[in-house]
């Protein structure tokens, strides 16, 4: 059952870039099992095609546009032309995001500049790009970071870089288009399961199973987890919300949680 009432997002547009895979095609099925009109993008046609179908299974009207989010043209295009079909923009999400894991002492300055350049010139390309886009007052913005942001992790110079610039840029956002009844906000996932980031991030089953153990909520995150707090942040609950960031990370953010905190603390003699 949902969480949600029926229809809480029929009449709204959202476009999500990033949508036809993991945590945002997760967001994508949220908004279109409440009634949203979608608009997702990213590179892979294939990719896009397949999203597609699964999201007009919830009876909706979807489309897709085969972009980088490197190329601002190509973004503000599709931010156009979802304008055209339905209609200025209520809930806009960027999720777009590439990874990998690499010591700082082997990355190219290359490999360093595509990560920045996908996750926080991408995320700003899509953000400014949507301006004249927006249904103002009224547009939700949401950013997807980690806690890569606010947490150095070994092998991710890169994306604690990129990320780092998501949380400032958006907050930056949030303060200067906040009088527009515009509002930016960022969600900060913790681990979830069955996700790209996951396969090419977390380790052997064995560190998963370490890392889980050490969360104070001891389980993997679920994209509908995600997904549930989009929905928060992109509906009128949140109207009062912005230039923050929700974690969604069953604690991640607080650090080591493995110490048993539950049984009685030996008493001092
Ligand atoms: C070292 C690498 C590398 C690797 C690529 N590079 N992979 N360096 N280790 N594993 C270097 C290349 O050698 C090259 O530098 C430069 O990066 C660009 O590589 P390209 O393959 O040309 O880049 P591109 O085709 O643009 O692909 C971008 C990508 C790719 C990031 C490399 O993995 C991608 O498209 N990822 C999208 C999907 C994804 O990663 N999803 C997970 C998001 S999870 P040189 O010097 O050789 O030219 C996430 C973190 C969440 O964001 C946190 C979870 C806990
Ligand atoms: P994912 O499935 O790889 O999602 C990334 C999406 O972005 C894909 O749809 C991909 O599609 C698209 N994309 C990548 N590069 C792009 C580019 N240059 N231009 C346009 N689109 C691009 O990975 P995920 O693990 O679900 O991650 C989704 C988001 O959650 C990311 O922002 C990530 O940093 C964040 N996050 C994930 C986790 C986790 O546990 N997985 C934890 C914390 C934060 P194409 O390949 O078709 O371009």
């Amino acid at each position: 059952m949902s969480a949600f009432r029926e229809g809480l997002l029929e009449g709204k547009t959202a476009f999500i870039a990033g949508g036809s895979s993991g945590i945002n095609l997760g967001i994508a099925e949220k908004y279109a099992s409440l009634g949203a009109k979608l608009a997702i993008l990213s590179r892979s046609q294939d990719k896009i095609d397949a999203a597609i179908e699964k999201l007009k299974s919830f009876g909706g009207e979807v489309i897709g546009f085969s972009a980088d989010v490197r190329d601002f043209d190509a973004v503000e295009a599709a931010l156009a032309a979802t304008t055209d079909e339905f209609g200025t923009i209520d809930i806009l999400v960027s999720g777009a995001a590439g990874n990998f894991l690499a010591p700082a002492m082997d990355l190219s300055p290359n490999g360093f500049k595509t990560v920045v350049d996908i996750d926080l010139i991408g995320t700003f390309n899509v953000f400014r790009a949507s301006w004249d886009h927006l249904t103002k007052p009224g547009a939700s913005l949401i950013a997807i970071t980690a806690i890569q942001a606010v947490q150095p992790k070994p092998f991710q110079v890169h994306a604690a870089a990129g990320k780092s610039g998501v949380n400032m840029v958006s907050k930056s956002l949030a303060l200067e288009w906040g009088p527009a009844g515009v509002r930016v906000n960022l969600i900060s996932p913790g681990p979830i399961e069955n996700t790209e980031g996951i396969s090419k991030l977390g380790g052997s089953d064995e560190q998963m199973k370490r890392f889980v153990n050490s969360l104070a909520l001891r389980r993997m995150g679920k994209s509908e987890d995600i997904g549930n707090a989009a929905v928060f942040l992109g509906s009128d609950a949140s109207s009062f919300v912005t230039g923050t960031v929700l974690n969604v990370d069953g604690g991640a953010d607080l650090g080591d949680a493995s110490v048993d905190c539950l049984t009685p603390f030996p008493k001092r003699k």
